[in-house]
This record gives C-alpha cells, sequence and structure tokens, in this order.
C-alpha cells in the first residue's frame, strides 16, 4: 500500500485530494493546524468523511513546529497543499504570515524530505499568482513570472526551493500552478463562494473594478486528478500550468449564477484590490502531453456542484 502525507488536509483542496488518494488505495497521513483565516468548523467539515476511513490518520500540528522525521517515516508521496491563502490579505505586517506559513514551512519539509529514503515525489500546490499581470496570454511556463502580491511572491519563492531541493539534492519536486480553483467545499473568501452566497440570500455583489478582470477557473475534481497525475510522472524539477479551459469575466460568471439559481443579480461596484491580476489564462498544452491531463468539467456544470453545497451548507 503507498503511504502519502498531505499537508493542509483540512483545506478546500487537501481534503478533496485526500478523500482522492484514499479511493486508489493509499494509506493517507494527513496534517493541518486550522490556521484561523476562515472558520475551524469549515475545516472540521471538511475533514468529517476522511476521519471515517481506516486508512487515513490527522495530525493536527503546524508544519513548523512538529517532529517531521517521525511524521515523514514511511512516506512515499508528499503533496504539499498547506499554505496560508489569499491574495488581498497578504500586505503589511500579515506577510509575516505568509512567510512562516508558506516560505519557512516549505523550506523545513524539502530539509526534511532531503533525509527520506522512501520519497518517490514532492508535489508542491503552486498558484497562477505567480505570473502577476503579464502581457502574454495564455500564460505559458517559460514566461517570466512576476506577481504582484506579497502572495504570489510566498508562492513563486516555493517553487524556486522545491527547483533546487530537487537540483542540488535530487528530491523528485514537481510544481503546479493551480488557476483559480471552484466546486463544493471551496473557501469562503473565495469569489463564487461569495457570489453564490449573496444572490442566495438577495444580497449585493461587490465587484472589485469594473469586473471585466478574467480568471481560468478550474474544477476542483479536475485540479486533484493533475495533482495524482503529476504524483506519478517521472518528472521532476518541472512547473506545470493546470487550468481548467474556461476562461470568462467575473460578470459573465456573475451572470451565469444567477441563470442557474433564476434569481436576480444585485452588483455594486467599488475600487480594484491590491495584488488583484486583471487576467488569468492557462496554456495547458504541456499538463496535456506530459500529465495527460484534460479539464473535463465544464463552468455552468461545476457551478452547479458548488451551488448544492453551499444550498446543502446553508441547511445544515
Ligand atoms: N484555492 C485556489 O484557488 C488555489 C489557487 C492556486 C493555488 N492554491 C494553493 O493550493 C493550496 C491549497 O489551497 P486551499 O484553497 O485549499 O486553501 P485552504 O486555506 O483551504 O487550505 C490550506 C490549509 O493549510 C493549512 N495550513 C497552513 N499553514 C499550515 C502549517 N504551517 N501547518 C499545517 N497546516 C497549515 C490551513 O490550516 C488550511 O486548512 C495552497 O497552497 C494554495 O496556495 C489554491
Amino acid at each position: 500500500m503507498s503511504v502519502a502525507l498531505v499537508t493542509g488536509c483540512a483545506g478546500f483542496i487537501g481534503s478533496h485530494l485526500s478523500e482522492r488518494l484514499i479511493q486508489e488505495g493509499y494509506q493517507v497521513k494527513g496534517i493541518d493546524c486550522f490556521l484561523d483565516y476562515y472558520p475551524r468548523p469549515i475545516k472540521e467539515n471538511n475533514l468529517k468523511n476522511l476521519l471515517k476511513e481506516k486508512n487515513f490518520s490527522f495530525v493536527e500540528a503546524d508544519i513548523l513546529k512538529v517532529d517531521l522525521m517521525n511524521l515523514l517515516d514511511g512516506v512515499e508521496y508528499i503533496f504539499h497543499e498547506a499554505a496560508q491563502a489569499g491574495v488581498r490579505a497578504s500586505w503589511g505586517k500579515n506577510f509575516e504570515i505568509y512567510t512562516q506559513n508558506n516560505i519557512l514551512a516549505t523550506q523545513v519539509l524539502l530539509e526534511t524530505a532531503k533525509e527520506l529514503s522512501t520519497l518517490k515525489k514532492f508535489v508542491y500546490a503552486s498558484s497562477s499568482s505567480v505570473y502577476g499581470d503579464t502581457d502574454i496570454l495564455p500564460m505559458h511556463e517559460d514566461g517570466t513570472p512576476k506577481p504582484v502580491s506579497p502572495y504570489g511572491v510566498s508562492k513563486l519563492a516555493n517553487e524556486h526551493l522545491c527547483y533546487l531541493y530537487f537540483k542540488n539534492f535530487g528530491i523528485p519536486t514537481i510544481s503546479l500552478r493551480y488557476f483559480t480553483v471552484y466546486g463544493p467545499r471551496q473557501r469562503p473568501d473565495m469569489a463564487f463562494n461569495k457570489f453564490i452566497s449573496a444572490i442566495l440570500q438577495n444580497k449585493e455583489i461587490q465587484i472589485y473594478g469594473e469586473g471585466n478582470q478574467t480568471r481560468d477557473f478550474t474544477f476542483i475534481r479536475d485540479i486533484v486528478e493533475a495533482t495524482f497525475a503529476a504524483s506519478q510522472t517521472d518528472v521532476n524539477g518541472e512547473v506545470f500550468n493546470i487550468g481548467g479551459g474556461s476562461r470568462v469575466t467575473l460578470i459573465q460568471v456573475i451572470n451565469l449564477i444567477g441563470e442557474i439559481l433564476d434569481k436576480p443579480v444585485k452588483m455594486q461596484y467599488t475600487e480594484p484590490q491590491h495584488g488583484d491580476v486583471l487576467h488569468t489564462w492557462a496554456n495547458i498544452s504541456k499538463a496535456q502531453k506530459i500529465l495527460n491531463y484534460n479539464p473535463l468539467v465544464s463552468l455552468k456544470e461545476g457551478l452547479k456542484e458548488e451551488i448544492d453545497w453551499l444550498r446543502d451548507s446553508a441547511n445544515r
């Protein structure tokens, strides 16, 4: 039986990925420290199914404080999903939270992985935010990343750490640049979660800027499949874009949500936010070729799943 460690297993992506690995017959060790970026009960709920699985074990701890050698004993696959997420919150004094939980936590994990003879792959969850405002669309892995938020800088720093631990010590790292992920369990600070909740409650939606910014949205199941596929390749030291293939403006998404819910949409326009990029759009040809990655879930289909989940959560 393969043994995997999933960091950030109580989060949005980490919990789905852990469930997928259990389904695949893996023994999964999960670690999460319940950062207070969003409420703990939401994360406890993400873990609910996993805690019933005999092949899942959970450690509530901070990567920076736990005995990592002990935690990593026998681990063959590390899926490093833990991070302080969020672009807008990464300015000012908060940056310390990002340096600790993103950069330092990744560095200590890689240092420990160096000593691990069982390790087959270290998959790092990077982000499209490393690109910043590029003129070259769709974004290509060969383009020069120029993040425009401190969060993006921390995610890019980690990609470099992954690469240099591969180059110097042969750690089999691979970095995946996820493009805006959505679906059931999406974080409450993320746009779709906020838009759907607002429309369901007949509240106004706050739009930063004019709403013409575009995003390449990726459904959670496609992200999970790409992440699993990355763990199975022989390719190391590389970076891959993982996008959903549906690039739309914010206004288009909001109107689509209104249409699916068959409810009127009220919008209020406010100032653009520092650190938000104007456009994201993934060139996924490298992932298609090497990881055999093909996003399968359409925006409409994926939105319906997120809506059903949010309705269920509201009823609970
Ligand atoms: N959600 C997206 O659209 C998106 C896009 C690009 C990249 N990513 C990346 O994917 C990963 C998962 O994102 P998510 O949306 O699931 O976020 P999330 O906040 O839901 O999950 C991250 C989890 O990591 C945990 N964590 C943070 N620091 C930790 C530490 N030091 N020790 C132990 N646990 C710690 C948090 O408590 C949290 O539960 C992150 O690395 C994020 O940067 C996400």
